[in-house]
């Protein structure tokens, strides 16, 4: 039980790591959809994780939701952060001031005396405009770093979940319900099979470019979030999981 406390539950973990093929899986206690607890223990592991793979000059891409607020909320300063640059991963995607990636960012950096950059693309812009605000300096040198990227922070959602919370309408859920979309993580939502069903109109990090980083870490707990964390593993793309044993043991069913 003390090694359970201290590192997650392992055994797990190990049977995650085989059925996901993520090479290191970390498994905390309880089901985040129940207790808000158990969103502060994936928030506390992460920043243990960030503050061990980070190294020197680092850039860290780091996208909004609610349990990458809370890595942001359990970091603490430490040297190695000195010289390292938070970047926002996408601009607008819908999200409460609170959990947008741009908030994530800076709070990041206040907290470890690292920098940040922020990426200023508000939310549904017509095409036309987005293009154009792809032109802008600003937004191109973002985009530039973002190209540059080691490290990877994420939240992983439900994707009926995250349409709503993005307003989609009546109309749009049925739409991407047919897709037979499950998951959803960058403004990229996926299928069961993990292939890109549907994709938010809005500029940052590509998925090749995380296929790309050399650590992506990915923050998701919540049995509800077992099919859309099984659905994003098929990307190939993640060195470190952490999730709960909610999400976890409702994975291991299916
Ligand atoms: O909207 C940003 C985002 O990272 C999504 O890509 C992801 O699906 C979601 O947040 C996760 O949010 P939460 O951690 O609150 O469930």
């Amino acid at each position: 039980p003390l090694v359970g406390e201290l590192f997650g539950l392992t055994d797990l973990a190990e049977r995650l790591q085989q059925k996901l093929g993520i090479a290191e899986v970390i498994v905390v206690q309880g089901n985040a959809d129940l207790s808000p607890w158990v969103k502060e223990e994936l928030g506390r592991v992460g920043a243990r994780v960030l503050k061990q793979v980070v190294q020197e000059g680092d850039i860290v891409a780091v996208t909004g939701g609610s349990s990458i607020a809370s890595v942001a909320k359990h970091l603490s300063p430490s040297a190695a952060f000195r010289t390292v640059q938070f970047v926002p991963a996408r601009g607008g995607l819908g999200e409460r001031v609170e959990l947008q990636a741009n908030t994530l960012a800076s709070a990041m950096a206040a907290k470890t005396g690292a920098s940040y950059r922020l990426l200023h693309v508000p939310d549904r812009l017509h095409p036309e405009a987005l293009q154009t605000l792809v032109k802008e300096p600003q937004v191109q040198d973002v985009l530039t770093l973002l190209r540059d990227t080691r490290i990877v922070l994420h939240g992983i959602g439900d994707a009926i979940t995250m349409a709503r919370r993005r307003n989609y309408s009546e109309e749009e859920l049925q739409e991407l319900d047919a897709t037979g979309a499950v998951s959803e993580a960058f403004g990229y939502y996926f299928n069961e099979a993990g292939e890109t069903v549907h994709r938010m109109p809005t500029i940052g990090l590509q998925l090749e470019e995380v296929h790309k980083a050399e650590t992506v870490l990915s923050i998701a707990g919540g049995e509800s979030k077992a099919k859309a964390i099984l659905s994003f593993a098929k990307q190939s793309c993640q060195n470190v999981l952490i999730t709960d044993e909610g999400a976890a043991r409702s994975l291991l069913s299916t």
